[in-house]
């Protein structure tokens, strides 16, 4: 049995996940509160899109941005830049949106660089990942980025005759593989020696050898030792590696290089549990220290530093909402069911995501035991959220999930003939339509009948 004041700080935490602007307002002519986000009432959001849908508060993420600009100008007395990683979660209007915030962003293969093309996405902010690029992806990033990112040696065999034959081709980043990754779930390291990404030092030589023999215009090294870490530690021995390296290269070639990236992948808070919210602040001032003092030590100049948030971007920002609708009770559990699931947030089944909840109407009521809130889909492994202290909830009501800005709807699915949800853009009390929801009519648009 919760308490009163157990409640009230159960509350207070749980709306520390959710965005800045979030609020517990008195419904008009009714004594009962709602929750309201960047000032939109999510009840009458709802009503005029139905649910499941997905919202961006505009205030949270202009926020994220700054706090990056601002510790990076802090700590780091060099050029810098933000490149925000859109495999987080890019769409026309999100991508708009880094433009008004002087991002950099960083796409992976043709797709993406289709929207942010797109969206008026200037050449001279993208930047292009990818470890196994298609002839479509380098034909596209050839064309539009300002840097390629390359991951590998035969990559740079395919793209030597592109960059060759381009008037304006873009500069090159070469990926190093530092052998070190940061804590976090095995699927989301990319930076141990073993790892899929990358090149190792060796391999990087020669890829230098290669840019200068070619003419190539090679600007930078870039390294990403994973996602969703909370402490910044090992990015220290990376950095010595990597500027190791850098010094070596320097003193065998005379190629320095201009621009340094040690990727993104700084976490966030999804559950009350995780609380306080990782502080920017603290990895940028990891990082910026470890460049300045490294390159003081060998000698090397300032590079521009490039930092590529994802996550921690643009997922507070982001509220998934959902409504509940059969409630069932088993031998040890309470389900509530929701119409949303692991089509539109696959992160609990793929890497057992943990993520909290409130009730959008009168969310300051009292837990009851703890609740199982499932999805609708075919799997058992379609539940988003286990064993989370909820109150009496009745059929109908809505149910919000914060933290849903990254890599949910980066990887949703069509599963079970799920319709992708609708998303808002909230600012200042006005919601924007930014992607409808998907209909039944565009689940065939690929379609072509069978001819027999
Ligand atoms: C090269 C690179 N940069 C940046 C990111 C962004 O990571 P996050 O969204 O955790 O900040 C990733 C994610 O895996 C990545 O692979």
């Amino acid at each position: 049995m919760y308490t009163a004041n157990a409640t009230a700080s159960l509350l207070a935490r749980r709306l520390a996940l959710f965005p800045l602007t979030t609020a517990i307002a008195p419904m008009p002519g009714d004594g009962r509160t709602a929750l309201t986000i960047g000032g939109c009432d999510l009840r009458m959001l709802a009503a005029e899109h139905g649910t499941p849908f997905y919202c961006f508060d505009a205030a949270t993420l202009d926020a994220a941005a700054q706090a990056y600009q601002s510790a990076l100008a802090r700590h780091y007395p060099g050029e810098s830049a933000v490149t925000y990683a859109g495999k987080a979660y890019l769409s026309r209007a999100m991508a708009q949106w880094t433009q008004r915030r002087q991002l950099w962003v960083d796409c992976t293969g043709a797709g993406e660089i289709g929207i942010a093309v797109a969206a008026g996405v200037p050449r001279a902010h993208i930047l292009v990942h990818g470890v196994n690029k298609s002839d479509a992806d380098l034909d596209a990033a050839t064309a539009h980025a300002a840097i390629i990112v390359v991951d590998n040696l035969a990559e740079l065999q395919r793209l030597t005759p592109r960059l060759l034959a381009t008037e304006n081709p873009p500069s090159l980043w070469l990926r190093v593989r530092p052998g070190v990754a940061v804590d976090t779930h095995a699927y989301r390291q990319t930076g141990q020696e073993d790892s899929k990404f990358g090149m190792s030092p060796q391999e990087i030589m020669e890829a230098v050898h290669h840019c200068l023999r070619h003419g190539l215009a090679l600007h930078g090294l870039h390294f990403h030792q994973g996602s969703h870490f909370h402490d910044p530690t090992p990015i220290g021995p990376a950095l010595e590696i990597v500027l190791d390296l850098a010094a070596e290269l320097a003193s065998t070639t005379g190629w320095q290089p201009r621009a340094l990236s040690p990727g993104g992948g700084w976490g966030v808070a999804y559950h009350e549990d995780d609380l306080p919210q990782p502080d920017v602040d603290e990895y940028v001032r990891f990082i910026a220290l470890g460049v300045v003092a490294g390159c003081r030590r060998r000698g090397l100049a300032l590079p521009t530093l490039h930092l590529e948030p994802g996550r921690s971007l643009v997922a507070r920002a982001g509220v998934a909402v959902y409504t509940v609708g059969a409630i069932k009770q088993t031998a040890t559990r309470r389900w509530l069911f929701i119409d949303g699931g692991m089509a539109d947030n696959p992160r609990p089944a793929l890497y057992g995501a943990r993520y909290s909840a409130l009730p959008v109407l009168a969310p300051e009521r009292a837990p009851l035991e703890p609740a199982w809130i499932a999805g609708p889909y075919c799997e058992s492994g379609d539940i988003l959220i286990e064993a989370l202290p909820m109150p009496a909830m009745e059929a109908g009501e809505m149910l919000a999930i914060p933290v849903s800005g990254a890599y949910h709807l980066a990887m949703q699915s069509n599963y079970n003939g799920a319709r992708k949800p609708a998303v808002l853009w909230l600012d200042a009390g006005r919601a924007q339509l930014i992607q409808r929801r998907e209909t039944i009519a565009d689940l065939l648009t690929r379609d072509a009948d069978l001819v027999l």
